[in-house]
Protein backbone atom coordinates (compact mmCIF):
# COMPACT_ATOMS: atom_id res chain seq x y z
CA UNK A 1 0.00 0.00 0.00
CA UNK A 2 1.29 3.96 -1.26
CA UNK A 3 1.92 6.34 1.80
CA UNK A 4 -0.50 9.41 1.34
CA UNK A 5 1.13 12.68 1.10
CA UNK A 6 -0.24 16.25 1.45
CA UNK A 7 0.57 19.56 1.14
CA UNK A 8 -1.70 22.70 1.53
CA UNK A 9 -1.64 24.26 -2.03
CA UNK A 10 -3.30 20.89 -3.04
CA UNK A 11 -6.97 21.19 -4.32
CA UNK A 12 -8.66 17.74 -3.83
CA UNK A 13 -10.98 16.26 -6.42
CA UNK A 14 -9.70 12.72 -7.69
CA UNK A 15 -7.76 12.40 -4.29
CA UNK A 16 -10.69 13.54 -2.13
CA UNK A 17 -11.50 10.44 -0.88
CA UNK A 18 -8.42 9.16 -0.42
CA UNK A 19 -7.70 7.28 3.13
CA UNK A 20 -11.56 8.01 4.13
CA UNK A 21 -12.35 4.31 3.77
CA UNK A 22 -14.56 4.74 0.54
CA UNK A 23 -13.66 1.15 -0.66
CA UNK A 24 -16.68 0.58 1.43
CA UNK A 25 -19.81 1.06 -0.37
CA UNK A 26 -21.50 2.86 2.36
CA UNK A 27 -18.71 5.10 2.79
CA UNK A 28 -18.28 5.63 -0.63
CA UNK A 29 -22.53 6.56 -0.43
CA UNK A 30 -22.10 8.56 2.24
CA UNK A 31 -19.68 10.98 0.71
CA UNK A 32 -21.77 12.00 -2.42
CA UNK A 33 -20.70 8.23 -4.41
CA UNK A 34 -23.31 7.03 -7.01
CA UNK A 35 -24.67 10.48 -7.15
CA UNK A 36 -23.05 11.58 -10.19
CA UNK A 37 -24.24 8.94 -12.05
CA UNK A 38 -27.43 8.87 -11.05
CA UNK A 39 -27.38 12.82 -12.50
CA UNK A 40 -26.12 11.23 -15.93
CA UNK A 41 -28.79 9.02 -15.86
CA UNK A 42 -31.44 12.19 -16.36
CA UNK A 43 -28.98 14.38 -18.36
CA UNK A 44 -29.16 12.34 -21.95
CA UNK A 45 -25.97 11.08 -23.77
CA UNK A 46 -25.43 14.66 -25.40
CA UNK A 47 -25.39 16.82 -22.43
CA UNK A 48 -23.31 14.21 -20.80
CA UNK A 49 -20.48 14.87 -23.70
CA UNK A 50 -21.25 19.03 -24.00
CA UNK A 51 -20.74 18.62 -20.14
CA UNK A 52 -17.34 17.33 -20.20
CA UNK A 53 -16.18 18.78 -23.25
CA UNK A 54 -16.71 22.27 -22.14
CA UNK A 55 -15.02 21.33 -18.36
CA UNK A 56 -11.69 21.15 -20.75
CA UNK A 57 -10.60 17.43 -19.38
CA UNK A 58 -7.88 16.13 -21.25
CA UNK A 59 -6.85 12.68 -21.20
CA UNK A 60 -4.61 11.99 -17.96
CA UNK A 61 -2.94 8.96 -19.98
CA UNK A 62 -0.30 11.18 -21.17
CA UNK A 63 -1.87 12.35 -24.92
CA UNK A 64 -3.41 14.86 -23.35
CA UNK A 65 -6.12 15.22 -26.07
CA UNK A 66 -9.91 16.17 -25.21
CA UNK A 67 -11.88 14.12 -23.12
CA UNK A 68 -15.65 14.99 -24.50
CA UNK A 69 -14.35 15.59 -28.00
CA UNK A 70 -12.84 11.66 -27.90
CA UNK A 71 -16.68 10.58 -26.79
CA UNK A 72 -18.18 12.85 -29.10
CA UNK A 73 -16.57 11.10 -32.04
CA UNK A 74 -17.88 7.36 -31.27
CA UNK A 75 -21.10 6.80 -33.87
CA UNK A 76 -24.37 7.06 -32.67
CA UNK A 77 -25.69 4.00 -34.46
CA UNK A 78 -23.43 1.28 -34.42
CA UNK A 79 -23.91 -2.46 -35.95
CA UNK A 80 -21.81 -4.06 -33.40
CA UNK A 81 -21.83 -3.43 -29.45
CA UNK A 82 -20.00 -0.88 -27.87
CA UNK A 83 -17.49 -0.47 -25.30
CA UNK A 84 -15.56 2.05 -22.38
CA UNK A 85 -12.28 0.42 -21.77
CA UNK A 86 -10.41 1.77 -18.51
CA UNK A 87 -6.78 1.96 -18.85
CA UNK A 88 -5.43 1.13 -15.60
CA UNK A 89 -1.83 -0.35 -17.29
CA UNK A 90 0.18 2.35 -15.56
CA UNK A 91 3.56 1.28 -16.69
CA UNK A 92 5.38 4.91 -17.09
CA UNK A 93 8.31 4.90 -15.49
CA UNK A 94 7.66 8.08 -12.50
CA UNK A 95 3.82 7.43 -12.95
CA UNK A 96 2.24 6.18 -9.93
CA UNK A 97 -1.62 7.59 -9.19
CA UNK A 98 -4.00 5.13 -10.59
CA UNK A 99 -2.75 2.67 -8.11
CA UNK A 100 -4.00 5.35 -5.63
CA UNK A 101 -7.48 5.89 -7.26
CA UNK A 102 -8.10 2.03 -7.56
CA UNK A 103 -6.65 1.32 -3.69
CA UNK A 104 -8.94 4.12 -2.30
CA UNK A 105 -11.70 5.08 -4.19
CA UNK A 106 -12.28 2.36 -7.34
CA UNK A 107 -16.01 3.05 -6.83
CA UNK A 108 -15.35 6.24 -8.56
CA UNK A 109 -13.53 4.31 -11.52
CA UNK A 110 -17.18 2.00 -11.95
CA UNK A 111 -18.71 5.66 -11.94
CA UNK A 112 -16.78 7.43 -14.32
CA UNK A 113 -17.13 4.00 -16.21
CA UNK A 114 -20.69 3.96 -16.31
CA UNK A 115 -21.02 7.63 -16.98
CA UNK A 116 -18.56 7.29 -20.36
CA UNK A 117 -21.28 4.27 -20.96
CA UNK A 118 -24.24 6.79 -20.98
CA UNK A 119 -22.20 9.43 -22.91
CA UNK A 120 -21.66 7.01 -25.82
CA UNK A 121 -24.54 4.43 -25.68
CA UNK A 122 -22.36 1.84 -24.52
CA UNK A 123 -23.53 -1.21 -22.15
CA UNK A 124 -20.30 -3.14 -21.58
CA UNK A 125 -17.27 -1.47 -19.67
CA UNK A 126 -13.84 -3.02 -19.05
CA UNK A 127 -11.07 -1.99 -16.12
CA UNK A 128 -7.80 -3.46 -17.27
CA UNK A 129 -5.23 -2.99 -14.38
CA UNK A 130 -1.76 -3.60 -14.45
CA UNK A 131 -0.34 -7.05 -14.00
CA UNK A 132 1.75 -5.89 -11.04
CA UNK A 133 -0.85 -4.08 -9.55
CA UNK A 134 -2.31 -7.94 -8.41
CA UNK A 135 -3.38 -6.80 -4.91
CA UNK A 136 -5.56 -3.75 -6.48
CA UNK A 137 -7.57 -6.54 -8.68
CA UNK A 138 -8.98 -7.56 -5.59
CA UNK A 139 -10.01 -4.26 -4.14
CA UNK A 140 -11.59 -3.78 -7.88
CA UNK A 141 -13.34 -6.94 -8.01
CA UNK A 142 -14.86 -6.59 -4.58
CA UNK A 143 -15.94 -3.11 -5.48
CA UNK A 144 -17.55 -3.55 -8.83
CA UNK A 145 -18.99 -7.24 -7.14
CA UNK A 146 -20.63 -4.64 -4.31
CA UNK A 147 -21.79 -2.67 -6.67
CA UNK A 148 -23.86 -5.30 -8.74
CA UNK A 149 -25.23 -6.71 -5.30
CA UNK A 150 -26.92 -2.91 -5.02
CA UNK A 151 -28.68 -2.87 -8.41
CA UNK A 152 -25.96 0.35 -9.75
CA UNK A 153 -24.29 -2.39 -12.43
CA UNK A 154 -26.13 -4.97 -14.15
CA UNK A 155 -29.87 -4.80 -15.78
CA UNK A 156 -32.32 -1.49 -14.88
CA UNK A 157 -29.65 0.24 -13.17
CA UNK A 158 -30.51 2.34 -10.38
CA UNK A 159 -34.13 1.18 -11.57
CA UNK A 160 -33.93 3.53 -14.92
CA UNK A 161 -34.12 0.97 -17.26
CA UNK A 162 -30.70 1.19 -18.52
CA UNK A 163 -28.43 -1.91 -18.26
CA UNK A 164 -24.36 -1.67 -17.68
CA UNK A 165 -22.11 -4.69 -16.87
CA UNK A 166 -18.37 -4.40 -16.04
CA UNK A 167 -15.79 -6.98 -16.61
CA UNK A 168 -12.14 -6.32 -14.75
CA UNK A 169 -8.78 -7.44 -16.21
CA UNK A 170 -5.19 -8.16 -15.07
CA UNK A 171 -2.81 -7.24 -17.41
CA UNK A 172 0.79 -9.69 -17.33
CA UNK A 173 2.42 -6.73 -16.71
CA UNK A 174 3.41 -5.29 -20.50
CA UNK A 175 4.16 -1.34 -20.91
CA UNK A 176 3.50 -1.84 -24.24
CA UNK A 177 0.31 -3.33 -23.47
CA UNK A 178 -1.02 0.47 -22.30
CA UNK A 179 -0.87 1.97 -25.72
CA UNK A 180 -4.80 1.92 -26.47
CA UNK A 181 -4.52 -0.51 -29.07
CA UNK A 182 -2.42 -3.32 -27.62
CA UNK A 183 -4.82 -2.97 -24.74
CA UNK A 184 -7.56 -3.88 -26.81
CA UNK A 185 -5.31 -6.78 -28.25
CA UNK A 186 -4.78 -8.10 -25.08
CA UNK A 187 -7.93 -7.59 -23.65
CA UNK A 188 -9.20 -9.98 -26.56
CA UNK A 189 -6.36 -12.55 -25.41
CA UNK A 190 -3.77 -11.95 -28.18
CA UNK A 191 0.07 -11.04 -27.95
CA UNK A 192 -0.39 -7.13 -26.91
CA UNK A 193 1.01 -5.75 -30.42
CA UNK A 194 -0.58 -2.45 -31.45
CA UNK A 195 -2.84 -2.41 -34.17
CA UNK A 196 -2.43 -0.03 -37.42
CA UNK A 197 -4.65 2.91 -37.16
CA UNK A 198 -6.94 4.61 -38.55
CA UNK A 199 -9.14 3.41 -37.92
CA UNK A 200 -9.36 4.59 -34.44
CA UNK A 201 -10.99 3.24 -31.47
CA UNK A 202 -14.18 5.37 -30.99
CA UNK A 203 -15.37 3.19 -34.69
CA UNK A 204 -13.79 0.22 -34.63
CA UNK A 205 -12.20 -0.88 -31.07
CA UNK A 206 -12.61 -4.01 -28.88
CA UNK A 207 -14.30 -7.11 -31.51
CA UNK A 208 -14.68 -4.51 -33.78
CA UNK A 209 -17.46 -2.37 -32.27
CA UNK A 210 -16.89 1.33 -31.13
CA UNK A 211 -14.91 2.04 -28.11
CA UNK A 212 -13.71 4.62 -25.79
CA UNK A 213 -10.20 4.10 -24.10
CA UNK A 214 -9.48 6.37 -21.26
CA UNK A 215 -6.99 6.62 -18.48
CA UNK A 216 -8.62 5.88 -14.75
CA UNK A 217 -7.81 9.13 -13.92
CA UNK A 218 -9.55 11.01 -16.46
CA UNK A 219 -12.47 8.47 -15.85
CA UNK A 220 -12.59 9.23 -11.94
CA UNK A 221 -12.44 12.97 -12.22
CA UNK A 222 -16.05 12.76 -14.26
CA UNK A 223 -18.05 11.99 -11.65
CA UNK A 224 -16.77 15.27 -10.30
CA UNK A 225 -17.46 17.22 -13.27
CA UNK A 226 -21.01 15.73 -13.91
CA UNK A 227 -21.88 17.11 -10.07
CA UNK A 228 -19.58 19.81 -9.79
CA UNK A 229 -20.28 21.07 -13.09
CA UNK A 230 -18.09 22.01 -16.54
CA UNK A 231 -17.57 25.68 -15.28
CA UNK A 232 -16.46 24.83 -11.93
CA UNK A 233 -13.71 22.53 -13.03
CA UNK A 234 -12.70 23.99 -15.86
CA UNK A 235 -11.41 27.42 -13.99
CA UNK A 236 -9.10 24.76 -11.96
CA UNK A 237 -7.23 25.06 -14.76
CA UNK A 238 -6.10 27.73 -17.19
CA UNK A 239 -7.88 27.76 -20.43
CA UNK A 240 -8.06 24.73 -22.28
CA UNK A 241 -6.35 22.45 -19.56
CA UNK A 242 -9.53 22.37 -16.94
CA UNK A 243 -9.43 20.97 -13.25
CA UNK A 244 -6.26 19.32 -11.60
CA UNK A 245 -4.23 16.84 -11.78
CA UNK A 246 -2.31 13.63 -10.05
CA UNK A 247 1.24 14.63 -10.10
CA UNK A 248 3.71 11.98 -9.06
CA UNK A 249 6.87 13.78 -7.78
CA UNK A 250 9.84 11.35 -7.46
CA UNK A 251 13.87 11.20 -7.52
CA UNK A 252 15.69 13.52 -5.51
CA UNK A 253 13.02 15.20 -2.89
CA UNK A 254 12.63 15.47 0.47
CA UNK A 255 8.94 14.44 0.18
CA UNK A 256 8.15 12.44 -2.76
CA UNK A 257 4.69 11.21 -3.33
CA UNK A 258 1.67 11.84 -5.52
CA UNK A 259 0.11 15.65 -4.67
CA UNK A 260 -3.16 16.48 -6.54
CA UNK A 261 -2.84 20.17 -7.86
CA UNK A 262 -4.23 22.26 -10.27
CA UNK A 263 -3.37 22.11 -14.04
CA UNK A 264 -0.90 25.01 -14.58
CA UNK A 265 0.80 24.66 -11.00
CA UNK A 266 4.37 26.56 -11.40
CA UNK A 267 6.99 23.36 -11.61
CA UNK A 268 9.77 24.99 -9.76
CA UNK A 269 7.44 25.72 -6.88
CA UNK A 270 6.44 22.13 -7.09
CA UNK A 271 9.83 20.92 -6.73
CA UNK A 272 11.07 23.36 -3.78
CA UNK A 273 7.68 23.77 -1.93
CA UNK A 274 5.12 21.15 -2.38
CA UNK A 275 7.85 18.32 -2.58
CA UNK A 276 10.35 20.20 0.36
CA UNK A 277 13.08 20.42 -2.32
CA UNK A 278 16.39 18.55 -3.03
CA UNK A 279 17.62 16.90 -0.07
CA UNK A 280 21.33 17.57 1.33
CA UNK A 281 21.59 21.20 -0.05
CA UNK A 282 22.15 19.38 -3.57
CA UNK A 283 21.84 21.59 -6.28
CA UNK A 284 19.00 20.88 -8.81
CA UNK A 285 20.39 19.28 -12.08
CA UNK A 286 17.26 18.46 -14.59
CA UNK A 287 13.05 17.60 -14.27
CA UNK A 288 11.89 14.76 -16.65
CA UNK A 289 8.40 16.58 -16.59
CA UNK A 290 5.76 14.12 -17.63
CA UNK A 291 6.98 9.94 -17.35
CA UNK A 292 10.24 8.98 -18.68
CA UNK A 293 8.83 9.16 -22.21
CA UNK A 294 8.94 13.13 -22.06
CA UNK A 295 11.95 14.98 -22.99
CA UNK A 296 14.03 16.54 -20.06
CA UNK A 297 13.89 19.86 -18.36
CA UNK A 298 17.09 21.82 -17.45
CA UNK A 299 17.15 23.34 -14.49
CA UNK A 300 16.67 26.86 -16.29
CA UNK A 301 13.68 25.58 -17.70
CA UNK A 302 11.28 25.23 -14.70
CA UNK A 303 9.27 28.35 -14.23
CA UNK A 304 6.40 26.86 -16.09
CA UNK A 305 3.31 25.87 -15.46
CA UNK A 306 2.12 22.32 -15.17
CA UNK A 307 -0.53 22.24 -18.00
CA UNK A 308 -0.19 20.30 -21.12
CA UNK A 309 -0.24 23.78 -23.78
CA UNK A 310 2.71 25.64 -21.06
CA UNK A 311 5.16 22.39 -20.79
CA UNK A 312 4.38 21.90 -24.81
CA UNK A 313 5.58 25.50 -25.11
CA UNK A 314 8.58 25.00 -23.31
CA UNK A 315 9.53 21.45 -25.89
CA UNK A 316 8.24 18.70 -23.60
CA UNK A 317 5.15 16.99 -22.59
CA UNK A 318 3.10 17.41 -19.23
CA UNK A 319 2.67 13.47 -20.41
CA UNK A 320 1.26 10.93 -17.45
CA UNK A 321 2.22 13.30 -14.74
CA UNK A 322 5.19 11.80 -13.19
CA UNK A 323 7.59 14.42 -12.33
CA UNK A 324 11.13 12.73 -12.10
CA UNK A 325 13.82 15.56 -10.41
CA UNK A 326 17.00 15.13 -10.85
CA UNK A 327 20.11 16.54 -8.82
CA UNK A 328 23.34 17.76 -9.71
CA UNK A 329 24.71 14.11 -8.72
CA UNK A 330 22.97 11.86 -11.34
CA UNK A 331 25.04 11.31 -14.50
CA UNK A 332 22.12 11.98 -17.35
CA UNK A 333 24.60 9.53 -19.82
CA UNK A 334 23.68 7.13 -16.79
CA UNK A 335 20.53 7.81 -16.66
CA UNK A 336 19.91 8.22 -20.21
CA UNK A 337 20.79 4.25 -20.05
CA UNK A 338 18.85 3.46 -17.43
CA UNK A 339 15.82 4.82 -19.79
CA UNK A 340 17.05 3.11 -22.07
CA UNK A 341 17.03 -0.30 -20.80
CA UNK A 342 13.55 0.30 -20.11
CA UNK A 343 12.34 0.77 -23.99
CA UNK A 344 14.82 -2.02 -25.20
CA UNK A 345 13.11 -4.38 -22.62
CA UNK A 346 9.56 -3.17 -23.05
CA UNK A 347 9.41 -2.65 -26.80
CA UNK A 348 7.04 -5.36 -28.60
CA UNK A 349 9.13 -5.94 -31.18
CA UNK A 350 6.36 -6.10 -34.35
CA UNK A 351 8.21 -2.62 -35.94
CA UNK A 352 11.93 -2.60 -37.26
CA UNK A 353 12.55 0.93 -35.80
CA UNK A 354 12.02 0.37 -32.53
CA UNK A 355 12.88 -2.77 -31.92
CA UNK A 356 16.11 -2.28 -33.54
CA UNK A 357 16.44 1.16 -32.75
CA UNK A 358 15.92 0.51 -28.62
CA UNK A 359 18.49 -2.18 -28.73
CA UNK A 360 21.06 0.12 -30.57
CA UNK A 361 20.37 2.88 -28.24
CA UNK A 362 20.79 0.62 -25.12
CA UNK A 363 24.21 -1.23 -26.78
CA UNK A 364 25.89 2.23 -27.76
CA UNK A 365 24.88 3.80 -23.95
CA UNK A 366 26.33 0.87 -22.01
CA UNK A 367 29.63 1.12 -24.02
CA UNK A 368 29.96 4.40 -23.39
CA UNK A 369 28.88 4.90 -19.86
CA UNK A 370 31.99 2.25 -19.44
CA UNK A 371 34.31 4.54 -21.04
CA UNK A 372 34.20 2.65 -24.36
CA UNK A 373 32.50 5.44 -26.49
CA UNK A 374 33.98 7.41 -29.24
CA UNK A 375 32.77 11.09 -30.66
CA UNK A 376 30.78 9.64 -33.51
CA UNK A 377 28.42 7.37 -31.21
CA UNK A 378 27.06 10.91 -29.98
CA UNK A 379 26.08 12.51 -32.91
CA UNK A 380 24.71 8.41 -34.21
CA UNK A 381 22.87 8.21 -31.03
CA UNK A 382 21.30 11.50 -31.94
CA UNK A 383 20.48 10.63 -35.75
CA UNK A 384 19.16 7.02 -34.67
CA UNK A 385 16.39 8.39 -32.77
CA UNK A 386 15.63 10.98 -34.72
CA UNK A 387 14.53 8.37 -37.34
CA UNK A 388 12.88 6.57 -35.20
CA UNK A 389 10.63 9.36 -34.60
CA UNK A 390 7.33 9.12 -36.19
CA UNK A 391 7.96 5.60 -37.54
CA UNK A 392 7.00 3.32 -35.54
CA UNK A 393 3.24 1.27 -35.09
CA UNK A 394 2.84 3.18 -32.23
CA UNK A 395 4.35 6.19 -29.90
CA UNK A 396 6.69 3.58 -27.72
CA UNK A 397 9.67 4.16 -30.11
CA UNK A 398 8.68 7.92 -29.90
CA UNK A 399 8.74 7.85 -25.49
CA UNK A 400 12.18 5.89 -26.36
CA UNK A 401 13.59 8.43 -29.09
CA UNK A 402 12.56 11.63 -27.29
CA UNK A 403 13.87 11.79 -24.29
CA UNK A 404 17.78 10.50 -25.78
CA UNK A 405 17.39 13.33 -28.01
CA UNK A 406 16.64 16.06 -25.22
CA UNK A 407 19.71 14.62 -22.83
CA UNK A 408 21.88 14.78 -25.73
CA UNK A 409 20.74 18.18 -27.24
CA UNK A 410 20.84 19.76 -23.36
CA UNK A 411 23.71 17.59 -21.80
CA UNK A 412 26.22 16.81 -24.81
CA UNK A 413 29.10 18.23 -22.98
CA UNK A 414 28.58 15.36 -20.21
CA UNK A 415 28.44 13.07 -22.88
CA UNK A 416 31.89 14.40 -23.88
CA UNK A 417 32.99 13.76 -20.42
CA UNK A 418 32.57 9.99 -20.74
CA UNK A 419 34.90 10.18 -24.32
CA UNK A 420 38.51 8.37 -24.50
CA UNK A 421 38.35 5.55 -21.63
CA UNK A 422 37.40 8.33 -19.35
CA UNK A 423 35.48 6.46 -16.18
CA UNK A 424 32.42 7.91 -15.55
CA UNK A 425 32.77 11.35 -13.46
CA UNK A 426 30.32 10.88 -11.13
CA UNK A 427 30.81 7.34 -10.28
CA UNK A 428 34.67 8.24 -9.82
CA UNK A 429 32.92 11.38 -7.67
CA UNK A 430 31.40 8.46 -5.45
CA UNK A 431 28.43 10.42 -5.81
CA UNK A 432 24.92 8.80 -5.69
CA UNK A 433 23.90 7.85 -8.74
CA UNK A 434 20.67 6.75 -10.09
CA UNK A 435 20.73 3.15 -11.77
C1 LIG B 1 3.75 2.59 -25.08
C2 LIG B 1 2.56 3.29 -24.50
C3 LIG B 1 2.13 2.98 -23.22
C4 LIG B 1 1.01 3.62 -22.69
N1 LIG B 1 0.63 3.31 -21.42
C5 LIG B 1 -0.49 3.88 -20.92
C6 LIG B 1 -0.96 3.52 -19.62
O1 LIG B 1 -0.33 2.72 -18.91
N2 LIG B 1 -2.09 4.12 -19.15
C7 LIG B 1 -2.81 5.02 -19.91
O2 LIG B 1 -3.85 5.50 -19.48
N3 LIG B 1 -2.37 5.37 -21.14
C8 LIG B 1 -1.26 4.81 -21.65
N4 LIG B 1 -0.87 5.15 -22.92
C9 LIG B 1 -1.72 6.09 -23.70
C10 LIG B 1 -2.90 5.32 -24.34
O3 LIG B 1 -2.49 4.85 -25.61
C11 LIG B 1 -4.13 6.23 -24.54
O4 LIG B 1 -3.73 7.40 -25.17
C12 LIG B 1 -4.84 6.57 -23.24
O5 LIG B 1 -5.18 5.42 -22.50
C13 LIG B 1 -6.11 7.35 -23.56
O6 LIG B 1 -6.74 7.77 -22.37
P1 LIG B 1 -6.86 9.31 -22.01
O7 LIG B 1 -7.39 10.01 -23.21
O8 LIG B 1 -7.80 9.33 -20.86
O9 LIG B 1 -5.49 9.77 -21.65
C14 LIG B 1 0.29 4.56 -23.46
C15 LIG B 1 0.73 4.88 -24.75
C16 LIG B 1 1.87 4.26 -25.25
C17 LIG B 1 2.33 4.61 -26.62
Amino acid sequence: MADLVSHPDEVKVVSRRFGMGATNLDRYLEMDGYKAVQKALGMGAEAIVNEVKNSGLRGRGGAGFSTGLKWSFVPKQAPKPKYVLCNGDESEPGTCKDRLIFEHDPHAVIEGVIIAGLAVGSHTGYIYVRGEYRYLLDIMQKAIADAYARGFLGKNIFGSGCDFDIYWHGGAGAYEVGEESALMESLEGKRGIPRIRPPFPAVVGLWGGPTVINNAETLASVPHIILGGAEWYANLGPPKNGGTRLFCLSGHLKRPGVYELPMGYNLRKMIFEVAGGIPSGRALKAVVPGGSSTPVLKSDEIDIGMDFDSVAKAGSMLGSGGVVVLDETTCIVKFALRTMKFYQHESCGWCIPCREGTDWLKKTLIRFHSGGGVKKDIDNMYYLSENMLGRTFCPLGDAAAMPTMAFIKKFRQEFEDHLDGKPCPFEKAGAAVMV
